[in-house]
């Protein structure tokens, strides 16, 4: 069997992993954690294709790619989560959805707390690092069993 496409998708400042806030986010850059999404999505028999925008148009564009193709959607939104409405709407449109995050928002300022793409999230998944994103892949790969 071919593997089946997922959409790794990443909103700002991602990009700047292991340069940005390292106590925050670790030491690990975005090469390394797209590197482990596609060993880990492999495993999992899923070719994922990882990307990172600080553009939220660039993100809404690949959500809405996503949703017409049918593809399952991990996204890190990023400062977006917690106020994008145009990413909610696109996110909206995507079947099968999971929101990851590296940090726990909600053990964190309070403007994280809220994150208006949840509720149109198949689940979230958030404060395990990169390992968000394996927990992510798994739970995709359980559902399409
Ligand atoms: C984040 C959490 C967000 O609050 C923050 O704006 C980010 C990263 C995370 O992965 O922990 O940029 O989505």
């Amino acid at each position: 069997m071919s593997p089946r496409s997922v959409l790794i998708a990443n909103g700002p400042n991602l990009g700047r992993l292991g340069a940005r806030e390292p106590d925050v986010y670790g030491s690990f850059s975005f090469d390394e954690l797209t590197a482990r999404c596609r060993e880990w999505a492999t495993r999992f028999g899923f070719d994922a294709d990882v990307r990172q925008t600080d553009d939220e148009a660039e993100l809404v564009t690949w959500l809405q790619q996503a949703a017409d193709a049918a593809t399952p959607v991990i996204l890190n939104p990023a400062a977006f989560t917690h106020y994008s409405y145009a990413l909610r709407d696109a996110a909206a449109q995507v079947p099968v959805l999971v929101e990851v995050h590296l940090t726990n928002p909600a053990a964190r300022e309070r403007f994280r707390h809220e994150s208006v793409i949840a509720g149109v999230a198949s689940g979230t998944v958030a404060g395990f690092g990169f390992d968000s994103y394996y927990l992510a892949l798994a739970a995709l790969s359980r559902r399409s069993e």
